[in-house]
C-alpha cells in the first residue's frame, strides 16, 4: 500500500521517532539531505560521472554548480546538508538563506553552522540575490516544506518570480525539497508557488499534495526516500492515511470452471432515441471489465436504434419506475448503472425505483442533476452498495457548501483538500464517492480513501474527451457487477481508466477506452 500523509500526520510521525530516542532530528535531516543527493545522481546520472570529457560538451565532475535557496525552517536545513555533500563531491556551491540564523531552529542551526566552515552565506531577499547566478546545474528550493502556513508574500514572492525567470529560460532545473515552495502539502493548492520543479524529493511517505490539483504539475518527477523512519511510528499519524488507487487484484481475473453468471449481470440505463450513445459506452465498457452479462434498459422509442449498434450486450425494454421494479426481480442483475444519456426527467423516475432495489449501483451525470434543489431525498435513499461519480460541477450541485470550501483559498492554515471534500462528501451521502477530475478522489463513508494514482492530468491529458466519464461509469458497474466491494471497484476503475488513455495515447475517443482495456489487462498479466 502506498499511503500518502498530511503535514500534520508526518509531523507526528518524525516527533514520536525523536521522543522515543530511536532517532534525533539532526540524523533524520542528514538523511534527508543524502536523500535529495541520491534523487539528484539518479535522475541526473551524468551529474555525477568523474573525468567525462569536456571536450564532448560535458562538464567533468568537479565544475557542476548548485545554487541552495534555504528558507527560515527545517527544510531550509535540509537544504544546507544538501550544500554541504555536494561541496563534498566537488561542486561549486552557493547558499542564500531567508531570515536570521540566529533564528533557525536548532537542528537547521547546526547544519548552518557546519556550512558556513565551507562557504559564505548570501541573504536572499537581497535585491537581485538571484539575478546573478550564472548558469547553475541546479537550483535547491529548501524555502519552505511541510511548514508552509500562509500564502507567500512581499520580498519573498519576488524571489519565486525571479526563479520563475530562470525557470522559464529554461536556465536551470529546480530540485524541490519535500515540495516545491509555496505548494500547500495538504491540499495541493498554490499558496503562492512558482511554475515548478522539475524535481521533488519527498521523504519517508509522499504528501496527499504532491497529488491533488497543481500539486502534480508543480512537483515534476517525484521520488520518496526514506530518513530512517520505521514503519511502526505510522501508527502515531491521526486521522485516515489516504491511499494511492493503483494496479488490479488477482481477483478481477477470470478461472477455468466459472461460467459467464460466475461473473455478474450488469443493468445499464439508456435514454431515448437520439440519446443512447452514453449508455452504449457505459455498457461496453462494463463487458470490457467482465462483468458476464450486460443489459441495456431502453425505451421503447429507443429499441430499434440500440439493436441496430449492439452484439453481445442484450437489450431489455425499460419503460418507466414500475416497470423497472419489474425487471430488476430478477435477482441475478446484481449491478445497475444509470445517469449516462439518461435525461434528467427519466432519472428523476428511474433512479428512486432503483434505489429500492438495493442492488450495487453506479450513479453519474443525468442521474444526480434532478436532486440538485434538495440533495437529502436523493441521500436518505442511498445505501452502502452505491457509488456516485460526479464531476466538479455535480459535486457543486449535490454538494454546494463542501464545494465552496474546496475552492476557497485561505490566506493562512492548511487549505481544505480534495480529499476533505471527498470524505465530508461520502461521510453525508453514506455511500462511495468518485469525485472525478484530473486528480481523482476515492471516499468511503468508513474514512477509507484514496487518490487514482494515474493522474491523467500528468499522463493522459488526452483524457478529457466527450464519453470518457462514460465509460468509466461502465468499469465501475462491471466490476461492482464482478462482486467488488464499492470503493475497489472505483479504485480500480479510476486507475485501470487512465491507464487505457495512457497507452493508447493521443488521439484516443471515449470508443477507444473499452477496445484498450485488453491490452491494459494483458500487459498486467491477467
Ligand atoms: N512566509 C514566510 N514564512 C513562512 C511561510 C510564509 N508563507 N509559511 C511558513 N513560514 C515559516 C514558518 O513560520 C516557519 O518559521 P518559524 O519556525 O520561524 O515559525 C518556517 O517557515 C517553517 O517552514 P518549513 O521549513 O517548511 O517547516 P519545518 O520547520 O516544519 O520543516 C520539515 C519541515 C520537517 C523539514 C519537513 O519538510 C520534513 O518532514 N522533512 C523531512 C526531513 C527532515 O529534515 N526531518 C527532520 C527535521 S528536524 C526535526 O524534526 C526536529
Amino acid at each position: 500500500m502506498t499511503r500518502l500523509l498530511t503535514a500534520g500526520q508526518m509531523k507526528a510521525i518524525e516527533g514520536a521517532a525523536i521522543d522515543s530516542g530511536a532517532v534525533t532530528g539532526l540524523q533524520l535531516m542528514e538523511c534527508a539531505g543524502q536523500g535529495v543527493v541520491d534523487a539528484i545522481l539518479e535522475e541526473w546520472p551524468e551529474l555525477g560521472k568523474i573525468g567525462v570529457s569536456n571536450a564532448s560538451g560535458q562538464k567533468a565532475k568537479g565544475s557542476f554548480g548548485a545554487v541552495v535557496l534555504c528558507g527560515p525552517g527545517n527544510n531550509g536545513g535540509d537544504g544546507l546538508v544538501v550544500a554541504r555533500l555536494l561541496k563534498a563531491q566537488g561542486w561549486t556551491v552557493k547558499v542564500f538563506l531567508f531570515g536570521d540564523p540566529d533564528k533557525l531552529p536548532p537542528d537547521a542551526r547546526v547544519n548552518y553552522e557546519k556550512w558556513r566552515q565551507l562557504g559564505p552565506v548570501g541573504d536572499l531577499t537581497a535585491k537581485d540575490a538571484l539575478g546573478g547566478i550564472a548558469e547553475p546545474d541546479l537550483i535547491i528550493d529548501a524555502i519552505f516544506g511541510t511548514g508552509l502556513v500562509r500564502r507567500i508574500e512581499g520580498v519573498l514572492a519576488q524571489v519565486l518570480q525571479s526563479l520563475d525567470a530562470l525557470i522559464l529560460r529554461k536556465a536551470v532545473r529546480v530540485v524541490a525539497i519535500d515540495t516545491p515552495s509555496g505548494l500547500c502539502a495538504d491540499s495541493g493548492k498554490s499558496l503562492g508557488t512558482y511554475s515548478g520543479a522539475d524535481l521533488t524529493v519527498a521523504f519517508h511517505s509522499a504528501k496527499r499534495g504532491h497529488y491533488l490539483n497543481c500539486g502534480a504539475e508543480k512537483s515534476g518527477r517525484l521520488l520518496v526516500k526514506p530518513i530512517g523512519l520505521d514503519e511502526i511510528w505510522n501508527e502515531r499519524a491521526e486521522g485516515p492515511i489516504v491511499e494511492l488507487a493503483q494496479g488490479v487484484p488477482q481477483s478481477v481475473g477470470k478461472t477455468t470452471q466459472t461460467h459467464k453468471y460466475s461473473y455478474g449481470h450488469a443493468l445499464i440505463l439508456s435514454g431515448g432515441a437520439g440519446k443512447t450513445g452514453a449508455a452504449r459506452l457505459a455498457a461496453r465498457g462494463a463487458l470490457r471489465i467482465g462483468a458476464g452479462l450486460v443489459t441495456l434498459g431502453v425505451p421503447p422509442a429507443a429499441q430499434m436504434e440500440v439493436a441496430s449498434q449492439v452484439t453481445a450486450i442484450m437489450l431489455k425494454r425499460v419503460e418507466g419506475a414500475d416497470h423497472l421494479s419489474e425487471v430488476l426481480q430478477d435477482e441475478r442483475l446484481n449491478a445497475v448503472c444509470l445517469g449516462p444519456g439518461l435525461g434528467v426527467e427519466r432519472a428523476r423516475d428511474l433512479v428512486p425505483a432503483t434505489l429500492q432495489a438495493k442492488r450495487a449501483t453506479v450513479l453519474d451525470a443525468d442521474a444526480l442533476t434532478p436532486f440538485a434543489d434538495d440533495p437529502s431525498v436523493l441521500f436518505t435513499n442511498l445505501h452502502e452498495n452505491c457509488v456516485l461519480t460526479p464531476h466538479a460541477g455535480e459535486f457543486a450541485r449535490l454538494f454546494p457548501d463542501i464545494a465552496e470550501k474546496l475552492t476557497a483559498m485561505p490566506e493562512k492554515g492548511p487549505a481544505f483538500s480534495k480529499v476533505d471534500a471527498t470524505q465530508e462528501a461520502a461521510m453525508r451521502a453514506g455511500c462511495v464517492i468518485l469525485f472525478k477530475g484530473p486528480d481523482t478522489v476515492i471516499a468511503a463513508p468508513d474514512g477509507q480513501c484514496a487518490i487514482n494514482a494515474a493522474l491523467y492530468a500528468r499522463t493522459a491529458p488526452w483524457l478529457a474527451t466527450a464519453g470518457a466519464g462514460d465509460v468509466l461509469a461502465g468499469f465501475v458497474t462491471g466490476l461492482l457487477a464482478r462482486g467488488l466491494t464499492p470503493m475497489q471497484a472505483a479504485g480500480v476503475a479510476a486507475w485501470l481508466h487512465v491507464e487505457c488513455a495512457r497507452i493508447f495515447g493521443p488521439g484516443l475517443i471515449a470508443e477507444d477506452l473499452p477496445e484498450q482495456l485488453p491490452l491494459v489487462l494483458k500487459s498486467l498479466n491477467f
